[in-house]
């Protein structure tokens, strides 16, 4: 079928809207026509060359929200019409990382989501008679996309696709953090550096499972009124603190973070929100993700003394499992998606989109089709 699709060609240069082919899905696998998806630094990431597994031309795109029209041989948790939100990372149940109990990094289809391919090791993407790739197995900056079943979460239908979207990526990513990779307790102290589209989500992760002082770190004050609104009690602008911050902060929060998360993916802040963290059991957690090849470093002191360093990738979250739960949250009014949605704009203006989050003007863009 064609279908529309904004296509990366080449690293470093625009997307173009193209009409495209889209085969069948095979076995195990469904097509899904999707409504909504956001824009994410990832995408950006990708397409601007500096991601060593960056592979072109492909359909980016993995924050979206649609339907499902129809599905392979063998599907059976899914039927035509069901709504569903893509996801990058799957749950298979099955694999031997899912069945631990410990991870969220199903590996089921690791390898051929890797290599921008289907299970099967092809693409049901076209152009011309020339491949397409897939991209972090989902690509849904087109109007129809074909997944494997295991990378679908079923969600409620009367949750609004141009909101929920959100939850394939970013609002998992920062409440995820909090829930399952922290596990942030009631009356905590805790640090956020960087109050963009993660560090938010962080923020009222942290007011939802009530945490004592919630401080956001940022370099652009601009940033203050939407972090208050989600949640942030104190705010520190590192410009404007004399002397060294990381004293600074373990000061103001009386001797050191309960939790820390960084938001922001530079080596520098990782290290200050481990250091700022409480000696003897504060848990600092990396959620930003650093440039290729990067290193953190501290004094192995740090960790001697207590200090827990970790990361987290989809805020530690089984997507099938976890997603219709963020999604009845956000229904339910416990989590505040809206503020967070700053543009919606058509697939069209793709380029624009990804112009805004460079310059910062957006905390999150929604495309629709
Ligand atoms: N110190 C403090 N804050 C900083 C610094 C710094 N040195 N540098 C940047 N920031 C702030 C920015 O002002 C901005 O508010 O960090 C915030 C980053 O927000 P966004 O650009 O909106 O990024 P976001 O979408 O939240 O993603 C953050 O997570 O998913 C990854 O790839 C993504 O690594 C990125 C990170
Ligand atoms: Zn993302």
């Amino acid at each position: 079928m064609d279908v529309k699709a904004a296509v990366a060609f080449a690293a470093g240069q625009p997307l173009k809207i193209e009409t495209v082919q889209l085969g069948h899905p095979r076995a195990g696998e469904v097509l899904v026509e999707i409504k909504a998806t956001g824009v994410c630094h990832t995408d950006a990431f990708t397409l601007s060359g500096a991601d060593p597994e960056g592979l072109f031309p492909a359909i980016l795109g993995h924050e979206g929200a649609g339907v499902v029209v129809e599905v392979g041989a063998g599907v059976t948790s899914l039927q035509a019409g069901d709504h569903v939100i893509p996801l990058y990372t799957p749950e298979c149940r099955n694999c031997s990382y899912c069945l631990s109990g410990k991870t969220n990094l199903c590996q089921a289809i690791r390898v051929t989501q890797g290599q921008g391919l289907m299970p099967d090791g092809t693409s049901r993407f076209s152009l011309n008679g020339e491949k397409i790739h897939h991209y972090m197995g989902t690509s849904t900056f087109a109007n129809y996309t074909v997944l494997p079943e295991i990378a679908l979460a079923k969600i409620r239908k009367d949750a609004p696709f141009e909101k929920v979207c959100y939850i394939g990526c970013g609002v998992t990513t920062g409440i995820g953090a909090v829930i399952n990779t922290a596990k942030v307790e009631v009356g905590s102290n805790v640090v956020i550096f960087g109050l963009g589209g993660i560090g938010l989500n962080v923020i009222q992760a942290c007011r939802m499972v009530g945490a004592d002082m919630i401080v956001g770190v940022d370099i652009n004050p601009k940033k203050i009124a939407l972090a208050e609104k989600m949640g942030m009690t104190h705010f520190v602008n590192p410009l404007e603190v004399e002397g060294d911050l990381v004293p600074y902060l373990v000061d103001l929060t009386k001797g050191g973070a309960d939790y820390s998360f960084e938001c922001i993916g530079r080596t520098e802040t990782m290290r200050q929100a481990l250091e700022c963290c409480h000696k003897g059991w504060g848990v600092s957690v990396i959620v930003g993700v650093a440039g290729a090849g990067q290193e953190i470093s501290t004094r192995p002191f740090q960790l001697v003394t207590g200090r827990v360093w970790k990361g987290t990738a989809f805020g530690g979250a089984k997507g099938r499992t976890d997603v219709p739960k963020i999604v009845d949250w956000y229904m339910d009014g416990k989590i505040d998606i809206d503020s967070l949605i700053t543009n919606v704009m058509p697939i069209e203006e793709i380029n624009e989109a990804f112009a805004m989050m460079h310059r910062g003007d957006a905390i999150r863009t929604v495309l629709t089709f």
